[in-house]
Parts: C-alpha cells; sequence; structure tokens
C-alpha cells in the first residue's frame, strides 16, 4: 500500500515551476522559477521549521509529553507548529498581532490551537509586544517549549537540510539567483548557506518592504526607526538573530502595492494564488531578472497561499479602502458597492411631478447640492442646487413649480463594469454620474466620491 504515515510525510520537496506570461510582458530572457512552499501541508513554508524545531526539542527533552508548544507568530509558524503539535499530541498556544488575517487566526484554532492577540503597534521589548507576551506565557506554563523562530538554530538548519538542496538539485546546479523575504531570516539564512557552499556565485537576494530594517541595517550596520507596512510575515524592526547578513548578498525594498498587485497578478496569469510575502520576492526576482540573459536562473520562495489573505489583499473592497487598487479593478459598480462602507447605496432621487420645494428639501436633508430626477427607474432629469436658486433669484414663485419644468438635462449614465478613467472624464463635464444596471438606475457617483478614492 501507499501512504504517509502521517502529514508531516508530506512536508518538504515543493517543486518549481516557471513564470512564463509576467516574464513575457517584462521583455525578461533569464528563467524565473518559483519554489511552492505553498503546496506544503500547512500551505506555507513554515511547516518545515515547525517540524524541525519540535524535533529538536523532544531530542533534548525539552518536549515532554503532554507538553505546550507556545510561539510568536505571523501565523504561518504557527500552523507549521500546531500541525506537528495534533500529530503528536502537544497542546499550543500562540501569539499574534491584531495585523495577522482573520484566516490565519480562524486556520489555527481549527488545528486546534489557542491564539493570543496583541497590538502589531506594541514596540519591540514592551510588555505588550507579540514577542515579550509569548515568552511570559511560556514561562508561566509548565512543561512548555518556547521555539523562539527568531534565533532558534533548528530553524535556518532545517533549510539548510531540505530547501537548499531541493532547489539545488531540481536546477542541476544551474541556479544563479536566490529570492527570498527576510522575516526571521530561516530561510534565506539556510537556503543562501546551502547554495553558497555549492557554489559562492550565486546570488542571495533578500527582498524586503519598505518601513523594515533590514535594507539600511544591511548596508550600514545601522537600525533606522521601522514605519508600518501592510505585507505579513516578513521585515522587522529590529534585528533578529536568524537573519544572517553575512549569507545575504543583497536586499531590496518592494512597496506594498507592488508586492499586492504581483501576487494578485501570478494568480490571474500564472494560476499560483499565493500571499503578499511571495509579491514581495516576485518584485524582487523581476528587478534582479531584467538585466540578466537567458543563461541566469532566478528561483524565488512562494512562502504561502493566497487563501491565508481572502479577506485582505485578495478582496478588491481591502484593496480599495487601502488606496491600493490597479486602477483598471476600479468600476462603477466597486465605487458603488463600497461606497457607504459596505451599506446598500440606496439612490435619492425625486420625481418629475414633485415641486421644486419637495427637491430642495430633499437635498438639504440628505447634504446634496444635485440630485437626479426619476421617473420609475429611467433617469428623465436632474436638479442642480445653484441653477435652481439662480431661477428662485429671478423668480420666487418657482419654488411651487413641478421639478418637470425647471429641470436639468439627466446626469450621463455607465455600466456596473465602466472604468474610473471613463467616468473621471465624464466628471469634467457632470457634477454626478449615474449607474445603471439591468435597466435600473441603482447608484449615483459624484466628484467628491472618484476624489475620496484617489487622493
Ligand atoms: C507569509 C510569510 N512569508 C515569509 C516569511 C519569512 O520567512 P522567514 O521567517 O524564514 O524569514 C514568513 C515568516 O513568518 C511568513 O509568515
Amino acid at each position: 500500500m501507499k501512504f504517509y504515515n502521517d502529514i508531516l510525510g508530506l512536508i518538504g520537496r515543493t517543486p518549481l515551476v516557471r513564470i512564463n506570461h509576467i516574464t513575457k510582458k517584462h521583455g525578461i530572457k533569464a528563467t524565473v522559477l518559483a519554489k511552492m512552499e505553498s503546496l506544503n501541508p500547512g500551505y506555507s513554508v513554515k511547516d518545515r521549521i515547525g517540524e524541525s524545531m519540535v524535533d529538536w526539542a523532544e531530542k533534548e527533552g525539552v518536549l515532554k509529553k503532554g507538553g505546550t508548544i507556545i510561539e510568536a507568530t505571523s501565523g504561518n509558524t504557527g500552523i507549521g507548529l500546531a500541525l506537528v503539535a495534533a500529530v503528536r499530541g502537544y497542546k499550543s498556544v500562540f501569539v499574534l498581532t491584531d495585523k495577522v488575517s482573520v484566516e490565519k487566526m480562524r486556520y489555527l484554532k481549527g488545528l486546534g490551537a489557542d491564539i493570543v492577540v496583541c497590538p502589531a503597534a506594541a514596540k519591540h521589548g514592551t510588555p505588550e509586544h507579540y514577542v515579550s507576551t509569548a515568552k511570559r506565557i511560556s514561562e508561566e506554563t509548565p512543561n512548555s517549549f518556547y521555539p523562539d523562530q527568531y534565533n532558534h538554530p533548528a530553524n535556518p538548519l532545517a533549510h539548510y537540510r531540505t530547501t537548499g538542496p531541493e532547489i539545488w538539485e531540481d536546477t542541476e546546479g544551474k541556479i544563479t539567483h536566490f529570492v527570498a523575504g527576510v522575516g526571521t531570516g530561516g530561510t534565506i539564512s539556510g537556503t543562501g548557506r546551502y547554495l553558497k557552499e555549492m557554489n559562492p556565485k550565486i546570488r542571495i537576494i533578500g527582498a524586503d518592504p519598505y518601513g523594515s530594517i533590514f535594507k539600511t541595517y544591511k548596508e550600514s550596520g545601522q537600525v533606522p526607526e521601522a514605519t508600518p507596512y501592510l505585507v505579513e510575515g516578513i521585515g522587522q524592526s529590529l534585528p533578529v538573530g536568524n537573519a544572517d547578513m553575512k549569507t545575504i548578498d543583497e536586499i531590496i525594498n518592494i512597496t506594498d502595492r507592488e508586492s499586492f498587485e504581483l501576487a494578485r497578478e501570478l494568480a490571474r496569469r500564472e494560476g499560483i494564488f499565493c500571499g503578499g510575502s511571495t509579491g514581495t520576492n516576485f518584485a524582487g526576482a523581476l528587478k534582479v531578472a531584467k538585466d540578466l540573459d537567458e543563461d541566469a536562473v532566478v528561483v524565488f520562495i512562494v512562502c504561502d497561499t493566497g487563501e491565508h489573505y481572502l479577506t485582505k489583499f485578495v478582496s478588491d473592497e481591502w484593496m480599495k479602502e487601502k488606496r491600493l487598487l490597479e486602477p483598471q479593478r476600479i468600476t462603477a459598480g466597486l465605487i458603488a458597492e463600497t461606497k457607504h462602507s459596505g451599506a446598500p447605496n440606496t439612490i435619492i432621487s425625486v420625481g418629475p411631478d414633485e415641486t421644486v420645494s419637495e427637491a430642495l428639501n430633499k437635498m438639504s436633508e440628505n447634504g446634496v447640492t444635485q440630485i437626479p430626477v426619476l421617473d420609475g427607474h429611467a433617469s428623465v432629469g436632474s436638479i442642480r442646487e445653484s441653477h435652481v436658486l439662480a431661477l428662485l433669484l429671478k423668480d420666487r414663485e418657482m419654488i411651487n413649480s413641478k421639478v418637470r419644468e425647471v429641470m436639468d438635462a439627466s446626469f450621463p449614465i455607465v455600466e456596473m463594469d465602466e472604468s474610473i478613467d471613463k467616468i473621471k472624464h465624464k466628471l469634467t463635464k457632470s457634477p454626478a454620474v449615474l449607474i445603471e444596471d439591468f435597466k435600473r438606475i441603482t447608484g449615483i457617483i459624484t466628484r467628491s466620491d472618484v476624489l475620496d478614492l484617489t487622493s
């Protein structure tokens, strides 16, 4: 019979997949390969260290039967450790920050772990920081193991023993550049050390979010003040033991926008559904590859799966909220849908047989300066405050006239999938546009809605 003894048997031996369309679009001649760590049983690169750190603790007698594993994690190491805990009968507690996606939190709970959430804004070294909190809980819990992935040698060692050799063998020693993010530094330091031992010419490149310290730290030895960024799992505000700066040749800074756009593009163009830190790595790989010839082989890490971020950068709404959405994805429908933070976009309108006075009341009640005139579901005109007030100055009695007698032309009408660029153009000539869906006017977009989005 062919089977694995348990799920941990599936960790590692992940394949390399060539990137085709996106590299072609950028005119890249080098071979760019994705190391598919998202195909591990916990869907991330961290399964490897979950297993290796627990193996170490068992061998050293640190973790005994019925013990508890406690770790500070951005989620994936927790998932890797929780898999081992489930299979080997340990309890587990993971301390995360409130930046971690709800998907990863629920995943951990689903694997039977307990979670503690700390503020991401807490400074390193303060009691509220997630690392201090994990340490404290482990000190207070008898028969517990606190792996400390940031400093534990079994973290880079797992990559030295498995990830590095796999890449070397699968590329038949042809790899020329390796690109990975730096969270704990385990992946890049362990894999990089192995690859450099096999061929010292291989370039080891760190992809780091703007706001993290690693680039400045590598280049100057100084630790700058870290600033917030949105990509999860990589970058730090202080140097960490497992990030071996001697193994890393170069660090490239990548913006949140580049990371998320490329992670989304990897899914759409190559079918590789990955997390944001993979986008960071891929951005680094593209920057490196653009100057290389066809003999170069660039390998980057696909750290985890997009399923961990369904409510985050995978969603257009989240991207729009963070002002990161690619302009071609911002459509009339999306603007209307998210205009009132998810509340239904009920359109305020007047009928052609209502009076000017009723129309003005509606406008002032709702704080708007223009209003569409709808006859049933069709738009037949518009009332614009400035025009009506000018008419009233001439003839006060107009206040009792019917809307149809004083109204202006209808606002232009767009379909749900109209792009923001076309909408903007229409808004240079009209103060608002109306959205039509299945022959019904369902929404209105004003100049300030678009300014809100793009400012
Ligand atoms: C999503 C994600 N990507 C990348 C990394 C970085 O890997 P490493 O800690 O080996 O540097 C992590 C680590 O937590 C992660 O969670």
